[in-house]
């Protein structure tokens, strides 16, 4: 049977926290780890589903892997040890762990099928198929698009290449094969998306160009170190717009990423109002962390938001929509469309769903027009199985009159399995 959340409107959260790993970064340091010459051990990984599907598949691989309640050991014997696997790969729910690993897979000398859950089923792959095939890769993609991935592993050429859209994935996918390739590979986006993997490879000692837009790397070996993953900024998200929202709130969540490429969220907060305090800024394996303090605050203003802040704040946009109907004023998301493309059509669940709670939203191509200040009303929603759906809706619930239901949850699992319980230890 499918879980539902039920929240009762609260008055205000309350408490200090601390999130679990970061989840791009944990996918990060699992590729990387078992791509480097030698033990490495990972400290705060993820257990959401989404990073286990990463580990699965290089277990697949023949990755030998060590777990303890603290650690992750990981046993890398370099960049092409890794061996044919028995079966497809399982990448679930995860369009990480399936763009990235068909840049490593298209490197490799054997042939692998990637596929995944119904959702990711129907992600477009064309995005890295088209440029890894320019690097030389053999790997088709049913109708061109979509999964399941079949790569016939082999020799790559170095290339260059401008990616139409800014996609950590893409860019992530092109560098690992880039790493296994004859020759130079640069990879070149439109604006800046997230930079885990330019930092980790850094901090793994493979020697890389970063000019502008531009990331340019060579086939390298590495060995294998230590690596510690700070919390996660997007997870964060969702207690800190609770907090924002429910005046009287005041929360401390410790050791978060900070990561200028993804803390959009708090620039766009701060314009609407949002008190917050970022404290103790320091950096830990070539990744900025620090502590933020959030108060609530019953005078948000609405704003637009568009351009090169987007993939800042890619995966905030369900729960700044949320935000949205608490501030005065309208608030314009624009520029957005990757949003249709993500675990599910997020433009198009969030809009329907939160008008659900009565809030005054319009769904545009690119984004969403929200009239802020309408008192939200408890209601039955819906998730359409996505964990970021899920979580923004139960956050609108603790905001709306009466009782929300919020229907199938179990996707939570996907990033934040802890989310329910940590939000409970806030509620005051
Ligand atoms: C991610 C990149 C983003 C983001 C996703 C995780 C990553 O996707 O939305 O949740 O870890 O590289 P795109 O690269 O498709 O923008």
């Amino acid at each position: 049977m499918k879980h539902s959340i039920i929240i009762n409107q609260v008055r205000a959260l309350k408490g200090i926290i601390r999130v679990p790993g970061d989840k791009s970064i944990s996918h990060r340091a699992l590729i990387f780890a078992s791509l480097a010459q030698g033990k490495s051990i990972i400290k705060g990984i993820s257990k959401c589903e989404d990073c286990f599907s990463t580990l699965n598949c290089l277990k697949d691989l023949g990755i030998r892997v060590k777990e303890s309640r603290e650690n992750l050991v990981i046993f890398g014997e370099g960049l092409f040890a890794f061996k044919k696997p028995k079966k497809s790969l399982d990448c679930g729910n995860s369009g990480t762990t399936m763009r990235l690993l068909a840049g490593l897979l298209a490197a490799q000398n054997f042939s692998s099928v990637l596929t995944g859950d119904k959702y990711l089923r129907k992600r477009p792959m064309e995005r890295i198929v088209e440029p890894l095939r320019k690097l030389g890769a053999e790997i088709d993609a049913d109708k061109g698009n979509y999964p399941p991935l079949r790569i016939k592993g082999g020799k790559l050429q170095g290339i260059r290449y401008s990616s139409p859209i800014a996609s950590a994935q893409v860019k992530s996918c092109l560098l690992l094969a880039g790493l296994h390739a004859e020759g130079k590979t640069t990879v070149t986006e439109p604006s800046r998306s997230r930079d885990h993997t330019e930092r980790m490879l850094k901090y793994f000692g493979v020697p890389l160009k970063i000019q502008g837009l531009s990331v340019s790397i060579r086939k390298e070996e590495f060995a294998g170190k230590e690596f510690f993953i700070p919390g996660d900024i997007s997870s964060t998200a969702f207690f800190i717009a609770a907090a924002s929202i429910l005046n009287g709130s005041k929360i401390k969540i410790s050791g978060i990423g900070v990561n200028p490429t993804r803390t959009g969220f708090l620039d766009v907060l701060k314009k609407m109002g949002v008190k917050i305090w970022i404290k103790n800024i320091k950096e830990v394996c070539r990744e900025p962390i620090a502590d933020l303090i959030v108060e609530g605050n019953n005078e948000l203003r609405g704003i637009k938001i568009g351009g090169k802040i987007i993939p800042r704040i890619i995966d905030e946009i369900p729960i700044l929509a949320v935000i949205g109907c608490f501030a005065r004023g309208k608030t314009i998301i624009k520029d957005a469309g990757e949003l249709r493309v993500k675990e599910t059509d997020r433009i198009h669940a969030i809009a329907s769903q939160l008008k659900r709670l009565g809030a005054a939203i319009k769904e545009r191509k690119d984004g969403m027009e929200i009239s802020g200040g309408k008192k939200l009303k408890g209601a039955t929603v819906e998730s359409f199985g996505d964990h970021r759906t899920a979580m923004a809706l139960t956050i609108a619930g603790l905001g709306a009159i009466g009782k929300t239901k919020v229907n199938d949850t179990d996707c939570i699992r996907t990033s934040f399995p802890e989310f329910e319980d940590l939000l409970k230890t806030l509620i005051q």
